[in-house]
């Protein structure tokens, strides 16, 4: 299995992949039921999700609970997979989004735009013991996530059940100051280990692994292999849904990521006060150049809202985009969204990921076996290198001792011969001393009138 499983806590999504909720309407049930039928995680956004409620502007607040609720059964009533809301903390209905959808038995809420510093005490009184739902906050560093773990131990004495760590390539708003997004310090490649290493001491602590999942620029099944080997328990995918059947936008919407070119992408800075990226287009143009006046509010969606003192609505600018009116507006998109070609199907999309992340691991495979064979040859070679070498300085050795020993050989036959000279010399020298102890001995014992001179005799 290329692809495992994912667990947050006893939710167990057969594939690692999380669909990104997209507010103001780019993902709803349509998009979250089709994803969660695949074996993914799909989530529901709840910005501006009462967005088509007759009443939203008179009665904002029941208008998106209501959708609320409508949007969660249809997407029950569609998929009997794991389904999840997106709630920013920076929504102004925050904590009535999270009772909702606790009441409604969702299984994961994923809260971003800001620290979640206090979702547990958001849950309903009788399920903050033991609820079903899982709470996962999205950040984007170490730093964060540890904060957290430690406000909710202290103040709930609880710790969240999963982490999304987002980094600066991801589509919507951008936890990032804005030189912060192309600096590779704070790149996913780096914030993902950052964040698996300070959630650990809290695993140690509750003695139970909290997952954490990477997002932000992942598009192929290579880059969620690529993730999972740092580390990584899943991904979080927004991008690469927006260009699906069944993601809710409309066409147009989804035709601007077809049509995005890499240069088309630019990271805006939203009226809410964060960075965001989005594909660029005549409205943002507008923007840049303060040709568009201030607003009135008929939404008060969010806290951090300039509302009437801002260049424009945001949530006015999104929703018309939704509804594929991009003059009037523009869509949020990861900053891989020139990569996308086509619409397709939402199972397709899953096939194509399944299909390259297994021709990913296979040529990793593939790869790992070219470079152990390269590793292999290269110690043969070498130790033959040694050998020949050995070799060498053995022949080399031996041939100074055959040389040594002819050396001496030579030196010994030199010694035996002056010996043998010498030898000779000592006999020569005794057999004359003896000659003439006997001639003198001789002369000696004869008759006086019979010697002889000693060299006669
Ligand atoms: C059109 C769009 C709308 C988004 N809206 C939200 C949102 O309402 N809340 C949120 O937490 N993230 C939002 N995101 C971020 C996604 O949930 C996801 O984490 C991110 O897009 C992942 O990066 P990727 O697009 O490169 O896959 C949005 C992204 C896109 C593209």
């Amino acid at each position: 299995m290329t692809l495992p499983s994912l667990h947050i806590g006893d939710l167990v999504a057969r594939l690692p992949i999380v669909q990104g909720g997209m507010g103001v309407g780019i993902s709803l049930s349509g998009l979250a039921s089709a994803v969660a039928n695949e074996g993914g995680v799909g989530v529901i956004a709840t910005p501006m999700i009462g967005m088509y409620e007759p009443d939203r502007a008179s009665n904002p607040e029941e208008a998106d609970l209501r959708a609320l609720k409508t949007e969660i059964r249809k997407a029950r009533s569609l998929s009997n997979g794991i389904i999840g809301v997106n709630i920013m903390c920076a929504l102004t209905n925050f904590a009535e989004l999270v009772r909702t959808s606790v009441r409604e038995g969702i299984d994961v809420i994923f809260a971003g735009a800001g620290l979640p510093l206090d979702l547990p005490a958001h849950l309903p009184e009788d399920q903050r013991e033991n609820t079903h739902t899982k709470l996962v906050p999205i950040v984007s560093s170490g730093r964060a996530a540890k904060l957290i773990c430690k406000k909710w131990l202290k103040r709930f004495d609880r710790l969240p059940d999963a982490f999304v760590v987002e980094g600066p390539k991801a589509g919507g708003h951008l936890g990032f100051k804005p030189e912060q997004i192309d600096d590779p310090n704070f790149a996913l490649e780096k914030i993902l280990p950052q964040t698996i290493e300070a959630v650990h001491e809290f695993e140690m602590q509750a003695r139970r692994p909290i997952p954490v999942i990477a997002a932000g620029g992942v598009y192929s099944g290579a880059d969620i292999v690529r993730f999972m080997d740092m580390g990584a328990a899943g991904v979080q995918m927004g991008t690469r849904f927006v260009a699906t059947e069944e993601c809710d936008a409309d066409i147009e919407f989804k035709k601007a990521f077809v049509n995005a070119k890499k240069e088309d992408l630019r990271v805006i800075q939203s009226p809410v006060g964060l960075p965001g990226r989005a594909v660029g287009n005549v409205f943002l143009d507008k923007v840049k150049n303060g040709l568009l006046k201030p607003h009135k509010c008929p939404y008060k969606c969010l806290a951090s809202c300039p509302q009437e003192d801002g260049p424009y609505c945001i949530a006015k600018a999104l929703m018309n985009a939704k509804r594929g009116l991009l003059k009037h507006g523009f869509a949020f998109a990861g900053a891989n969204a020139y990569l996308v070609e086509k619409i397709v199907t939402v199972r397709d999309l899953f096939c194509s990921l399944k299909e390259e992340a297994a021709r990913s691991r296979a040529e990793a495979a593939a790869r790992r076996y070219i470079e152990s064979a390269r590793q292999y040859m290269d110690l043969v070679t070498d130790s033959a290198a040694r050998y020949r070498l050995e070799a060498k300085q053995y022949l080399e050795q031996m041939q100074a001792q055959a040389n040594r020993g002819k050396e001496c050989a030579r030196q010994y036959l030199d010694q035996m011969h002056e010996e043998a000279t010498r030898r000779r010399e000592n006999a020569r020298e005794y057999l004359e001393q003896m000659q003439e102890k006997v001639s003198s001995t001789l002369q000696e014992y004869l008759p006086e009138g019979r010697r002889t001179d000693p060299g006669e005799a």
